[in-house]
């Protein structure tokens, strides 16, 4: 099945990375969010992130206007129901995508794929939840969706070849590579990422190391581009700690378990980057103070 008009559910850091990743690729996008602050967050997402790829050459700004011009939002799902495909990147909340899914069922006719963002809840759970279990599928990006070169197609136990297909030529299409996993908490990256990360507080719990030589180490190391509290901050800790607690809720694993500071840190509200304080500071542009 050919894939046109894309929906996606959800404007937030993720939702509008992935609705401008769409867009750049020549899809009309329709995007939902829930009022009308919410979208205008997600617009100022997508126009900082069009404008850094001008400035780094990589677009012509007739190209950025373009991709702009194809997508619109919208506080109706109901908007959503001609797409081909269905992005959901709403909250990190089982409930919450369940009921977006459901609703979806309705609205969309049965052709219509579906896909979640979720970067550790079970796909299955979401799948069951409609009339085309077979047609549902984990579609799993990475942030900066702009930037990241990859996307998991998860399968569901029910999900069929088609789709699993369907979504890898789709993703090729957006320029970036897929690699297809099977319905685990993490998939295959966060399976890798999340006990590192974890790993890393308790190191700095244990007194090992400061954030920052520990940081170092790991860019100098490993050449990652950004060490493990960098990256904490930059995704947000209270995603790390919700992914921590699904993880060890699965896995029953005490290396899955997120560490007492994670925790403390989420309760103090030092969230990293866009609460202006995690690991680390950040001024109001979010650089390092
Ligand atoms: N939109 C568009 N372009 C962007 C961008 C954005 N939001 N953020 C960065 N860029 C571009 C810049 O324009 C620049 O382009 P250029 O090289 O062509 O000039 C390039 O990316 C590099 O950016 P910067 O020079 O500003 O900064 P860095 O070199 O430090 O790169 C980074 C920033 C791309 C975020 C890099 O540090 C990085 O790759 N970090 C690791 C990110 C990572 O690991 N993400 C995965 C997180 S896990 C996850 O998402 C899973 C989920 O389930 C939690």
């Amino acid at each position: 099945m050919a894939i046109e008009r894309v929906g996606v559910a959800g404007f937030g850091a993720m939702g509008s990375g992935i609705a401008q990743v769409c867009a750049q690729a020549g899809f009309q996008v329709t995007v939902r969010e829930i009022d009308q602050a919410a979208i205008d967050r997600g617009w100022k997402g997508v126009d900082t992130s069009l404008a850094r790829v001008v400035k780094a050459g990589r677009m012509s700004e007739d190209d950025a206007k373009a991709a702009r011009g194809r997508m619109r939002a919208s506080t109706a799902l109901a908007d959503l129901k001609d797409s081909d495909l269905v992005i959901e990147a709403v909250l990190e909340i089982a409930d919450v995508k369940r009921q977006v899914f459901e609703e979806l069922d309705r609205i969309c006719p049965p052709p219509t794929i579906f896909a979640s963002n979720t970067s550790s809840l079970p796909i299955i759970d979401m799948a069951i939840r409609t009339k085309r279990p077979d047609r549902f599928a984990g579609l799993h990006f990475f942030n900066p969706a702009p930037v990241m070169q990859l996307v998991e197609v998860v399968r569901a136990l029910t999900t069929s070849d088609e789709t699993i297909e369907t979504l890898r030529a789709f993703v090729q299409k957006l320029g970036k590579t897929p690699v297809v996993s099977k319905d685990v908490a993490g998939f295959i990256v966060n399976r890798l990422l999340v006990p590192y990360m974890l790993d890393a507080i308790r190191v700095l719990e244990q007194g090992i190391a400061t954030a920052d030589d520990i940081d170092t180490a790991v860019k100098l190391g490993l050449r990652h581009p950004m060490g493990p509290f960098e990256l904490l901050d930059y995704t947000g800790l209270d995603i790390s700690l919700h992914v921590g607690d699904v993880f060890f809720e699965e896995f029953k694993e005490p290396r899955m378990a997120p560490p007492a500071l994670l925790r403390r840190m989420v309760a103090a509200g030092h969230l990293g980057r866009k609460t202006g304080k995690g690991f680390y500071e950040y001024d109001e542009k979010g650089n390092r103070r």
